[in-house]
């Protein structure tokens, strides 16, 4: 067994688009440092913007006064029901723009109205770009930057100071490909490992398993790293149910705003403006401009729960000229090709045929309409003294920062703002190597040993327990293959916390049920057997996915109100309670005793409606 040692001043784990920021800018600031990404997939094409992407989401045009970082914080704030850490977005909003300017000098090609030499506008907050090589671009800026990216490695447990346990002192993980172990010091940690599928059950089955809107290998690493290194955690229950296009998943974004195509149910009856019947059910909430994406959804389901499905996407109607053509299949063609191949499979043409629109099964990130993740300090001279502890986006572990789908409280980064974040991370660490000048943690030979044997552990059972299979390899008495524990998390994560199946819906009394089952299955993890390196890594995704459903189930039964209408529904706690609820759930695991603690923090707002 080979195992590499990898000592840095900064390790960044993830090279998504939060991962890549934050190389790019420590680097800037940090001439001198050892700057080494980690990545599980190759830089060049790994994480949600692999397939590329046709818009970039959040861009505020502040060079044009388009809008202002307080609008975006109104607009993000009420998208989120009032639940968002207005210090942390406020800081996206103000540095968004100039990584988009970055993005198109490294050559993305942002679309631009001849007449005015403005990006084209999708929405008030997007912008269109011919993006299918938007990720190797902002790769090759990472590349250069980093002082190392080792691809293909994924880091299984992050490690602490033996002499200071809140301390963060590097990672641990294993080559995907080659199955050498390595260990990371690092002075200081980046987490940019992404969001979270395949926590609940999703929509397609069989062959079909694996096709989710969120990207399959966002396998909550993120969530489960921090988790396990007592990292506290926010706004673990949200979770994104997005819109799509039936079965191939093609987002809405464009549909909805650019080529402004109109969704009826099957009676051809328009439903998602209703704010009337919103009102009825959730108040001053009902009145937010544009509808909170959440209450969408709400009005969807509606539909849905009334036998008025299929709902239908009239591109037939919205397609009347030849650049909305275009830009209607480019959308696809850019960002979800799956959506594109289902047209053609199914003899749709978008210009003759109404499309199905579904809800999807959820997912847990930190970038989207939704803002789960680790708790960080916000920027100083914004952030409230209840949100500042130390450096910009550092956790409650000291030396360990995170940004993108990691960080939470800060919805609507999407792309460009997971990118920004990052760089406020990577500048955060160069700031907090230079005043803190930390040392690289001792790490003897017996903890090497110890790492070794519990991230090849899956090996070792395999192996013992192999002569005992039946069913021609498929089932053991001995162990528990990844797919299978992943099959049993998302069926429970489905039926008891809300997924599909539940129509959405839990109360107290599913979850507790449901979280016995989720310590049955934790209680099982260490039986998991991988017969090759390919296993191995599906094994680590589901103990990364188990930890992030536990704090998934547990904040959801803890917050006990339905904040969220559209992406669940508490029914025991169906209204929106201001009252006792106009705060954040945070939690910390404690991972010796094997023991949740929770708090609620309170949501202060420093910027006022714009
Ligand atoms: P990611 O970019 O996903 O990066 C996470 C990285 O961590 C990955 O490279 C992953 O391989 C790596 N990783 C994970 N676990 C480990 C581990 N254990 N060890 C090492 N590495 C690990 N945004 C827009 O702005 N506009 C859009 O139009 C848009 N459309 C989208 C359409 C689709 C289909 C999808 C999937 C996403 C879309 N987004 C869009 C959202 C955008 O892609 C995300 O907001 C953004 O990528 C989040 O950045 P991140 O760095 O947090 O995560
Ligand atoms: S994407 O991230 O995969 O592109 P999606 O298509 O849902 O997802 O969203 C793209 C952008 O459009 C996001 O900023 C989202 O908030 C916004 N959006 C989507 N649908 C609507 C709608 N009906 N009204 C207003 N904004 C919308």
């Amino acid at each position: 067994m080979l195992i590499k040692r990898v000592d840095s001043d900064i390790l960044i784990i993830g090279g998504g688009m939060a991962g890549c920021g934050a190389a790019y800018e420590a680097r800037k600031w940090g001439k001198n440092l050892k700057i080494i990404i980690v990545e599980k997939a190759n830089i060049d094409r790994s994480g949600a913007v692999a397939m590329g992407l046709s818009a970039i989401n959040t861009y505020l045009g502040m060079r044009w006064n388009e809008n202002t970082p307080e609008d975006y914080v109104s607009y993000v704030r009420g998208d989120l029901m009032g639940i968002i850490r207005e210090d942390l977005v406020y800081d996206i909003g103000r540095h968004v723009d100039s990584s988009v300017h970055l993005f198109e000098e490294w050559g993305l090609p942002i679309v631009k109205s001849e007449e005015t030499g403005r990006y084209t506008r999708e929405g008030r907050w997007q912008v269109l770009i011919h993006g299918e090589s938007y990720k190797p671009i902002v790769a090759e800026a990472a590349k250069k930057a980093a002082t190392e990216v080792i691809n293909r490695v994924m880091v299984t447990r992050l490690l602490k100071d033996p002499n200071d346990p809140n301390r963060i002192s590097g990672a641990v993980g294993f080559d995907v490909r080659d199955g050498s172990m390595y260990v990371f010091r690092s002075k200081a940690v980046i987490l940019a490992a992404g969001g979270a599928t395949h926590i609940f059950r999703p929509r397609s089955v069989g062959e079909g398993w694996g096709r989710t809107w969120y990207s399959p290998w966002s396998s909550g690493s993120a969530y489960g790293l921090a988790i396990e290194a007592g990292a506290k955690m926010v706004q673990m229950e949200i979770r994104l149910v997005p819109t799509r296009f039936k079965d191939g998943y093609g987002p809405v974004g464009a549909w909805f705003l650019y080529i402004k195509s109109k969704a009826t149910n099957a009676l051809g009856e328009s439903y998602d403006t209703n704010r009337e019947k919103l009102r009825k059910k959730y108040g001053k909430y009902a009145d937010v401009k544009p509808i909170p994406t959440c209450l969408r959804n709400d009005l969807m389901l509606d539909e849905i729960r009334q036998g008025k499905s299929p709902i239908l996407m009239h591109t037939e109607d919205a397609l009347d000229s030849r650049d909305k053509e275009e830009a209607g299949w480019e959308d696809f063609l850019d960002m979800t090709v799956s959506q594109a191949l289902v047209w053609a499979s199914q003899n749709i043409d978008p210009k003759e045929k109404p499309s199905e629109l579904v809800v999807t099964e959820p997912y847990i990130m930190g970038s989207h309409a939704v803002n789960a993740g680790t708790w960080v300090s916000g920027p100083p001279g914004i952030a409230p003294k209840e949100y500042s502890w130390g450096y910009n986006r550092m956790t409650v572990i000291i030396g360990l920062f995170a940004a993108g789908d990691a960080a939470g409280g800060a919805a609507h980064k999407f792309s460009s703002g997971s990118f920004a974040e990052g760089r406020i991370a990577g500048k955060n660490a160069v700031r907090y190597l230079r005043d803190n000048n930390p040392k690289l943690s001792e790490m003897d030979d017996e903890a090497i040993e110890s790492f070794k044997s519990e991230i090849f552990a899956p090996f070792e059972n395999y192996n013992l327990g192999r002569s005992f299979i039946t069913k021609k390899g498929v089932v053991s008495p001995y162990y528990l293959l990844p797919s299978q524990g992943l099959k049993r998390l998302e069926k429970i994560m489905d039926e008891y916390s809300a997924g599909v199946s539940s129509d959405y819906t839990t109360n107290a009394v599913a979850m507790r049920r449901g979280l016995e089952l989720l310590d049955m299955l934790q209680e099982d993890l260490p039986l998991l057997g991988a017969e090759d390196i390919h296993q191995l890594q599906r094994a680590w995704e589901l103990h990364h996915r188990v930890m992030t459903a536990q704090a998934v189930m547990r904040h959801t039964l803890f917050r006990e109100e339905t904040r969220w209408p559209g992406y669940y529904y508490r029914s025991d706690f169906p209204q929106i309670d201001d009252m006792n609820w106009h705060v954040f759930v945070v939690s910390k695991y404690d991972s010796k005793s094997n023991k949740w603690e929770f708090e609620k923090i309170p949501v202060i707002h420093i910027i006022g409606d714009s």
